[in-house]
């Protein structure tokens, strides 16, 4: 039941709040302490009301900032759950504990917060213009606060098990995947008018002969003063990633050049 679920997530951050413990070995022990903190509990509860979320699995993917989760539709679809931590787990541990009662920084906490929704709205967003640009990357479903909703890539036939990682993957056409990114690069550019900024063969999706590009929380506009230097990185990475598997990709400063020549294609 979706909003047992939800109810019992708030049951227990409220009793986390009134400083109740619970069993370590409960997943959601774990999803609720380091995850789903109370703003970012109501913002998943009001998705499932709003009949974006039907219910929610465990995480797929883990990171620094983020955690993925796989979840259904309430049609029972699946979709992507893009949660942004609010507060790092490390940070928390090591250096709240000395700030949160210091009246200096009674502030920090709702300034983390606002700084990780706005960073959220920002992949949201970029999803959208480079969807709309033509570029294959999982479609932006809904946002709230500090979770976005988005397309599940996933292994065809496997529930729940994302797509792999370019870099995890022997690709059949190397030389066909290489036109294909380069020219997402370009589209990127061109029409969404953005730069990744973080795309290496570490953001790439892989599903059959499809490229899904991923992670758009640092991609910026064309107008950022750091643009060309994210551009020229993103370039390289690509480049040399192929060209390591023998492609012959050319050189990736003059395709930097053509492409930052004329912004406006
Ligand atoms: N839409 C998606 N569908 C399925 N898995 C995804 C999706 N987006 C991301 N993932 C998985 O989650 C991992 C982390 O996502 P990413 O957006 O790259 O965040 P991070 O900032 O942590 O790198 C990816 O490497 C991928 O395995
Ligand atoms: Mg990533």
């Amino acid at each position: 039941m979706p909003e047992g679920d939800a109810e019992e997530l708030a049951e227990r951050a409220s009793a986390r709040a009134r400083g109740g413990k619970r069993a370590k070995d409960s997943e959601l022990f774990e999803v609720v302490e380091e995850v789903f903190d109370y703003p970012t509990l109501m913002a998943l509860y009001k998705l499932l009301n709003a009949g974006v979320i039907g219910r929610m699995h465990g995480a797929v993917a883990s990171g620094k900032e983020a955690r993925i989760y796989w979840a259904e539709d309430p049609s029972g679809g699946d979709l992507a759950v893009k949660i942004f931590l609010t507060v790092a787990s490390e940070f928390r541990r090591g250096r709240l504990i000395y700030m949160e009662g210091d009246p200096r920084f009674r502030r920090l906490r709702g300034d983390v917060r606002k700084l990780v929704e706005l960073w959220c709205s920002k992949e949201f967003r970029n999803l959208k213009r480079a969807l709309e640009a033509g570029v294959r990357v999982p479609r932006p479903i809904a946002r709230r606060g500090n979770v976005l909703v988005m397309e599940f890539i996933g292994v065809p036939g496997v529930r729940g098990k994302p797509a792999p990682l370019l870099k995890d993957v022997e690709l059949e056409d190397p030389e066909g995947a290489f036109r294909t990114l380069r020219s997402y690069i370009e589209l990127l550019y061109r029409g969404a008018k953005l730069v990744h900024a973080d795309l290496s063969e570490y953001n790439v999706m892989v599903r059959g002969g499809e490229l899904i590009l991923i992670d758009f929380g640092s991609a910026v506009d064309v107008g950022h003063p750091m643009a060309l230097e994210f551009l020229r990185r993103d370039i390289r990475n690509i480049f040399s990633y192929f060209s390591r598997l023998g492609v012959d990709t050319g050189d990736p400063d003059e395709f930097y050049s053509e492409l930052s020549a004329s912004p406006a294609g």
